[in-house]
């Protein structure tokens, strides 16, 4: 079986009753029959969970042949978290065993939604004659559920002294006898059935039983996660005892260790090596590029805006461009904030009628996330044709446009695309969780968000951005609202619940795909907040108010020089200058242009100009920063040898308008070197402007919107501003070191 569609199917064959053989016997009759074919594994399961899933692949990179109790039957074994159980197992065990015969048969017992094999058969069997006994249990450092038989129990010299039940390896006629007094019912504990057994000395003999207790076969990971570290050795991984320097061949994640197996079954036996990175990561795929456009799964995108956040706009841009088809997606849009109605309402007037379904709450529904969350899930649990639900908040920034593509073809209950904040390692996941439920980081967390490691993980918490088959919202995630819960806040509750599902939720990083944004520090009070959005999301600001040709003014030669030391480059993008121009419109407070002015120190101003100063509505700081980020650099490769640090007092926007100041007499900068970056466009906007720099008789007389003059300030470059005949202009000037 070389992919697990076809794994698939031979479980399901298992479920029907018949034997997996996955490996193929030698041509029987004549030749000797290796221990190997001996060997059979049993094990109960009632539902075809994640885990078993994880159970079947390991073992079939094994060939164990196994066979499978209790398929499509009711578990009425107990809570397997919590409270004691599993008689229905015995009872299942006991049947099965009933109809078996062969004097050195040896069937391997274990339960398997939190087991791995580690290592195959050969291994397995040779340490079971290693042990000497007829019936070998896995063993446990805690008393469970009867404390109060401690005593009873025989004294080993060094190791475990417990058994558990969750994994026993014996002979045929041994298990037999073992069960044949089973008479209990399905909700009872195998555990102290079996326990009765090994503490009584006289079937302990009899059936020749005893336990593993250094862990040579069977590791309990309950009570022993210190002991056990992951070690990685020619292609393969297993998990090393370190207490008793043994390798089990059995991992199980018995009692409340499933994120302890979770995390090994990343990479045991040989899901994720150094070797060969990840080996399962493309298997099992649902691919979508032999479909049509409209057979396309249909999708619920759930969109969540909780509090005043930056780019809204720029999210909705990317919404647009999100590769997949439009009238397979159906939009879910929850905004509880009145200041973005406005945005959202400017998206759906333009495309909204583009997608298929188009839901909004507004903020006069005034509902928390965790209501609005529930509601988003519902959109797709109650649409018979919704196959995935995708979670997708507002602060999430994804770059890459086939997101929602790559997750759907990954084909897992819930996955979410990792995304990280920009140069630090917050992400959308955790590796692990504390003992209270909160973050904790997995030892691999760091190479996983470095990208050193890369695949797909199961992981214990993802948020922000997931995808979720619809199918789980009929079954397992059938029953409740997901993300309500008096304790959690709604995306650990939404964990929690999948998590005790017993569904496995991912986290991938096999691509780059985003980032979130920050909504930390944001202003509300401006027109246009996002411009102050530099320090808090500058990868964002960058993107939305740079020059899209900015980062190759040097590579390229795009800096011109229009006089002697003049340069000339492009800084703004055309967003950025209407957004200044705006701001300061809507500010409003326009100097007179007098010389006396009492926004500078001293009071007067000699060339006084109509503006207003970047201080005057609190941009001082951010211009400051977008100086010495995006100007000091090109400065100190026009001027070799000058290093600035930009500071800067003198900042600010100029209007020329003819009836209210058309030009400027000519004069020198009171700096080292001055910006000037023209706002708006000539011929559309304004016509005339322009600057002169009298010494070389040479002018700038089409200044191109966005783009910066840097030149000298004071001595050489005595200039003037040229008339504006028409419309207004506008500009943007800094006068570096004073
Ligand atoms: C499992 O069986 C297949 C087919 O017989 C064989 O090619 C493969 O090497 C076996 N794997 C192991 C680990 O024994
Ligand atoms: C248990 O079985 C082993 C062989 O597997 C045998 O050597 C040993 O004597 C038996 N122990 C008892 C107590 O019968
Ligand atoms: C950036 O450069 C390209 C190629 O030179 C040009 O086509 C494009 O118009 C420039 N972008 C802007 C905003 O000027
Ligand atoms: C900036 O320049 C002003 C005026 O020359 C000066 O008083 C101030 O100390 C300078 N600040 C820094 C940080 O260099
Ligand atoms: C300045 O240049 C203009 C044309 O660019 C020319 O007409 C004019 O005579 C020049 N003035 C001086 C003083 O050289």
């Amino acid at each position: 079986m070389r992919n697990s569609a076809e794994m698939r199917r031979s479980a399901l064959l298992v479920f029907s009753g018949l034997f997996l053989l996955a490996r193929l016997p030698p041509t029987a009759s004549q030749e000797q029959l290796t221990p190997e074919d001996n060997l059979l594994v049993v094990t109960v399961a009632t539902k075809e969970t994640d885990g078993f899933r994880r159970f079947l692949r390991s073992a079939k990179s094994f060939n164990y042949t196994i066979k499978v109790l209790g398929g499509g039957e009711a578990w009425k074994g107990g809570d397997y978290m919590s409270a004691p159980g599993g008689g229905q197992k015995v009872r299942l065990l006991k049947q099965a065993l009933e109809g078996m015969s062969g004097e050195e048969k040896i069937i391997l017992f274990i339960d398997s939604y939190d087991v791995v094999f580690a290592s195959g058969p050969k291994e397995l069997l040779k340490k079971f004659q290693q042990a000497k006994h007829k019936v070998v249990f896995s063993s446990e450092t805690l008393i469970w559920p009867d404390r109060h038989l401690e005593d009873k129990h025989p004294h080993v010299r060094e190791g475990n002294r417990f058994l558990g039940s969750g994994g026993f390896i014996g002979y045929l006629p041994n298990l037999k006898e073992m069960v044949a007094d089973w008479q209990g019912e399905d909700h009872e504990s195998d555990q102290l059935f079996f326990t009765k057994i090994y503490i009584n000395p006289e079937k302990r003999k009899s059936i020749n039983i005893t336990v593993d207790n250094k862990c040579r076969l069977f590791q309990n990971l309950n009570g022993a996660l210190d002991e056990v570290v992951l070690k990685f050795e020619d292609g393969q991984v297993r998990a090393r005892n370190v207490l008793y320097d043994t390798l089990p061949v059995i991992i199980h994640g018995n009692g409340p260790t499933k994120l302890q197996i979770n995390y090994l079954g990343n990479y045991i036996p040989k899901v994720w090596t150094f070797e060969m990175g990840c080996t399962v990561c493309h298997e099992d795929l649902r691919p979508l590029t032999k479909l049509k456009e409209s057979e396309y799964p249909l999708v619920v995108i759930g969109i969540f805006i909780q509090e005043p956040t930056p780019f809204i706009t720029a999210f909705f841009e990317r919404l647009l461009k999100l590769h997949y088809p439009k009238n397979r997606l159906k939009l879910f849009i929850s905004n509880q904030e009145a200041s973005h109605q406005q945005q959202v309402s400017s998206f759906l007037e333009g495309h909204g009628s583009l997608y298929k379904d188009v839901k909004l709450i507004g903020p006069e529904e005034q509902i928390d996330l965790a209501t609005s969350r529930n509601l988003g899930v519902d959109m797709c649990r109650q649409d018979k044709d919704c196959d995935y639900y995708f979670n997708l908040d507002i602060e999430v920034v994804l770059k890459n446009e086939q997101t929602l593509k790559i997750a759907i073809e990954q084909n897992l209950p819930v996955i979410a695309p990792m995304i990280t904040r920009t140069s630090r390692l917050w992400t959308n996941f955790w590796g692990a969780l504390s003992a209270d439920g909160y973050y904790a980081r997995s030892e691999d967390y760091v190479d996983i968000v470095q990208g050193r490691r890369v695949g797909v993980w199961n992981v214990p918490y993802v948020s922000n951005v997931y995808l979720v088959k619809a199918s789980l919202l009929h079954a397992e995630l059938s029953e409740f609202e997901l993300f309500t819960s008096d304790s959690l806040d709604p995306d650990m509750a939404f964990c929690q619940n999948v998590r005790n599902k017993g569904v496995f939720m991912y986290v991938t990083n096999m691509h780059t795909f985003g980032r979130i944004l920050s909504t930390e520090n944001y202003q509300t009070q401006h027109l246009h907040n996002d411009l102050w959005q530099i320090f808090e999301n500058q990868a964002d600001w960058e993107e939305r108010y740079i020059h899209e040709n900015y980062t190759r003014i040097m590579r390229d030669k795009l800096i011109e020089t229009p006089c002697p030391d003049v340069y000339w480059f492009p800084i703004f993008s055309d967003l950025a200058c209407n957004h200044f121009v705006e701001e300061m419109e809507h500010f409003g407070q326009w100097s007179g242009g007098g010389n006396k002015d009492n926004r500078i120190q001293g009071g007067y101003e000699n060339v006084p100009t109509i503006d207003i100063h970047m201080n005057q509505v609190g941009y001082e700081k951010e211009w400051h920063k977008m100086l010495l980020d995006y100007i000091a650099p090109i400065t100190e490769k026009m001027y070799p040898g000058y290093y600035t640090k930009c500071n800067s007092t003198m900042n600010f926007v100029v209007r020329y308008k003819p009836d209210e100041q058309p030009l400027l007499v000519p004069h020198h900068d009171a700096s080292t070197f001055t910006i000037n970056i023209a706002l708006n466009s000539k011929d559309i906007d304004y016509q005339g402007g322009g600057c002169r720099f009298i010494r070389y008789n040479c002018s700038v007389t089409a200044p191109r919107k966005g783009w910066a003059l840097m030149h000298p300030g004071r001595l050489t470059h005595y200039h003037e501003g040229l008339p504006t005949t028409d419309g207004i202009r506008y500009i943007a000037v800094s006068f570096v070191d004073p």
